[in-house]
């Protein structure tokens, strides 16, 4: 295959065709919801009610969805070649359940965290104030997502991975939100080069070499397809 080590970065583009929503397109999540209300560590101390339900609803969509052919994709591209990484912004298991390994860097809506132990569990399908840690029993859960004001997680990892990728891919993602939307820049000071699958244009496809557009369980395919028989 062509282009050495690959790094593919994630969002909510990915998963659209899966039926969860995004949250920048028309209809999208931050159309119904603020961000500041479900989506701070101060929503939650504010009211936690709010920022389970928002959870729960979904996570419960999450689980109904099924990966669809973007998933699969990736999944055949990391199978063939394990040293592919694959990073996603997204909180479902979508990518997980299509057979690929993923590193997410915004958690995950299967995590529960808690927010007085630190301590972290695979999350009930629904949780509420009531919620206890199974350590220290402090109705103290949370879901293990990273709210905006929060630091990602894995960042060194990520970092090492962006400065050792010769082709660094991003997939479904509007580029607006940092320290994601900054990886394109790292990865072309590193050398790599720069691919963006979209819909549409993001706020970063001007730092990108090449461009693909397309719904992403039609362009991730062919991508794929290409790099295998490449
Ligand atoms: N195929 C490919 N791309 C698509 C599709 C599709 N079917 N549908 C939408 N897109 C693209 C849009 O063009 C847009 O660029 O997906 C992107 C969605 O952008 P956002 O809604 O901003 O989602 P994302 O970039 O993942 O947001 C990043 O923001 O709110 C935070 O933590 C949240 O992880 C999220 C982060």
């Amino acid at each position: 295959m062509r282009d050495g080590k690959i790094v593919i970065l994630t969002g909510a583009g990915i998963s659209a065709e899966s039926g969860l929503a995004t949250f920048r397109d028309a209809g999208g999540l931050w159309e119904h919801v603020r961000l500041e209300d479900v989506a701070t560590p101060e929503a939650f101390a504010r009211n936690p009610d709010t920022v389970h339900a928002f959870y729960n609803m979904r996570r419960a969509q999450a689980a109904a969805a099924a990966p669809n052919a973007a998933h699969a994709a990736l999944a055949r591209l990391q199978a063939a070649h394990p040293d592919t990484v694959i990073v996603t912004q997204n909180v479902d298991a979508l990518h997980e359940r299509a057979g690929a390994t993923v590193i997410h860097m915004h958690g995950a809506l299967a995590g529960a965290l808690c927010a007085a132990c630190d301590h972290r569990w695979a999350a009930p399908p629904e949780m509420d104030t009531t919620t206890a840690c199974p350590a220290c029993q402090h109705p103290a859960a949370r879901p293990d997502v990273v709210w905006f004001g929060e630091m990602p997680y894995h960042m060194e990892t990520i970092a090492g991975h962006l400065e050792t990728a010769d082709l660094f891919v991003a997939i479904g993602t509007s580029g607006q939100v940092y320290p994601a939307a900054g990886f394109v820049a790292e990865a072309r000071r590193a050398g790599a080069r720069t691919l963006e699958l979209n819909l549409a244009a993001s706020d970063v496809s001007a730092a990108f070499d090449a461009h693909e557009v397309g719904p992403a369980s039609t362009i991730v395919p062919a991508w794929v397809h290409d790099m295998l028989a490449g």
